[in-house]
């Protein structure tokens, strides 16, 4: 089969599989032994097209419909259009995003969209990179933290050191402790600060932690402030976070992967994000609520300006980077831990281009309303119940089952039953000891019809499975 063949049935599987994305069920599920029989992944197919291409259609086929109005599940559905265009194109001309020689136009979409995010987070003299992720974005600011604070760090390592002491809020994301793990800080030294009835850090607490630090020898260098947390959506307060820095000199990072999308309306920026533009550094994901396809994240410094370099670049590389090069400076591998590096640009500056800051704005600020929606439903529902206030996007509830079954037990079945009916896919979590439901609205075009929809789907499988169950 030649390239155009190739192509065009490519192309009508796909456009076929995106006319009935959010039709059916989102996933017709199957156990992992049945569908690996019918994967047939032991099959050889040297040179057969044909076989390519039925993978190519089973993988559709059996993969969760992440567009389909009953995914909602995680902190993206489906993807922007324009994203998708950049995939494909990136995909057919797959190079390494590390140097300008090697990705001319990836570098410069790159370098302009970290520059109209500083612009737009208002850090100025800043500087910016993609990265793999928030988890990573995280990360990064550890290290530039722990190295800007001890500087002969890179080339010393921790040995003799004073012990460096991080804190996050009881409720951030569990990659800060990966990142504590992996920069030697330890995890132990990561220490979780409190957070209010509202799951925002308690700022008296942790201003109590750095204290009793510094008491016994350690070293505060780095608070992390969560800008919308995973499960509840709380927005660490930054005024005060500021004002302790201004106290203590720690490193202030916001972890923005969620909740960062707040700055693209201009209200929601008042009403979450004051003081974000006075951070260190922040991260964010594109792949989130914007819709950009994954994985698509940015990580801003504030007020620096080689820091990437400094912090991340070691060992001889010139057989890439050489500073004689005239467009030596527009390399951004230089900066980077990593080596090859995805180009992530494309799909970021089409989406941006495509919908602009007002038009993602309304999108942000719909989820919001959306999720107002879900809240007012839930409270005026006999069976269900709000786990915890919305504090922004997140609606944590669950269903109250009768007399005395445990509503945990029972709601993670129930959770389970939604599943694997194929009627919706809904996060679990945990609010102290009690098991939630975490409803994330992030499809562009979802409406309070399909919001009420799905409440209603769900207490219809709470109720057969209750009679069920005798
Ligand atoms: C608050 C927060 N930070 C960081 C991350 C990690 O982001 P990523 O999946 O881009 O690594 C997440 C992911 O859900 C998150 O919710």
């Amino acid at each position: 089969m030649n390239d155009q063949a190739l192509f065009q049935r490519l192309l009508s599987l796909v456009t076929e599989y995106r006319a009935q994305e959010k039709e059916g069920t989102f996933l017709d599920y199957l156990e992992p032994e049945q569908l690996a029989r019918l994967l047939e992944l032991e099959r050889p197919a040297r040179g057969d097209w044909e076989r390519i291409l039925r993978w190519l259609e089973q993988y559709l086929e059996h993969s969760v419909k992440t567009a389909h109005p009953g995914f909602l599940n995680r902190m993206w559905s489906g993807a922007n259009l324009p994203s998708i265009l950049a995939e494909m194109v990136t995909a057919v001309s797959n190079t390494s995003a590390c140097t300008y020689e090697g990705a001319p136009v990836s570098t410069l979409m790159e370098h302009y969209m970290l520059d109209t995010m500083l612009e737009l987070v208002g850090f100025e003299k800043g500087e910016g990179q993609m990265t793999t992720g928030s988890s990573n974005g995280n990360m990064i600011a550890m290290l530039a933290a722990r190295n800007e604070v001890l500087a002969d760090t890179k080339h010393r390592g921790l040995w003799q050191q004073a012990p460096l002491f991080a804190f996050v809020s009881a409720d951030a994301h569990y990659s800060l402790d990966k990142a504590a793990n992996i920069l030697g800080i330890g995890t132990d030294q990561l220490i979780k600060v409190p957070v209010d009835e509202r799951g925002r850090m308690d700022p008296g607490a942790l201003e109590q932690l750095i204290e009793e630090c510094i008491e016994r020898g350690g070293r505060p260098f780095f608070v992390c402030a969560t800008l919308g947390t995973t499960v509840r959506g709380a927005y660490d307060p930054l005024p005060p976070l500021l004002e302790l820095r201004r106290r203590y000199r720690f490193w202030l990072h916001g972890d923005g992967a969620w909740g960062g999308a707040a700055l693209l309306d201009d209200n929601l920026r008042e009403g979450f994000l004051e003081g974000v533009e006075q951070l260190d550094s922040f991260t964010w994901d594109f792949h989130k609520m914007p819709g950009t396809n994954l994985m698509c994240n940015m990580l801003l410094f504030n007020g620096r300006e080689d820091a990437f370099r400094c912090t991340c670049s070691a060992g001889e590389h010139s057989y890439l980077f050489r500073e004689e090069k005239e467009t030596h400076e527009l390399d951004l591998g230089v900066g980077s831990l990593q080596c090859g590096r995805r180009v992530d640009s494309l799909k970021w500056f089409l989406d941006w281009k495509y919908f602009g800051k007002e038009g993602l704005g309304e999108r942000v600020h719909r989820y919001l309303e959306l999720a107002a929606h879900a809240e007012a439903r839930i409270n005026g529902h006999p069976e269900l119940e709000m786990v915890a206030p919305r504090e922004s996007f997140n609606v944590c509830f669950r269903y109250l089952p009768p007399g005395n079954l445990d509503p945990d037990e029972f709601n993670l079945k129930l959770r389970h039953h939604l599943f694997h009916q194929g009627i919706s896919l809904v996060g679990v979590a945990f609010i102290g000891e009690r098991v939630t439901l975490r409803l994330l609205i992030t499809h562009p075009d979802f409406t309070e019809a399909q919001v009420d929809d799905f409440l209603d789907s769900l207490v219809q499988a709470a109720r057969e499975l209750l009679e069920e169950e005798g």
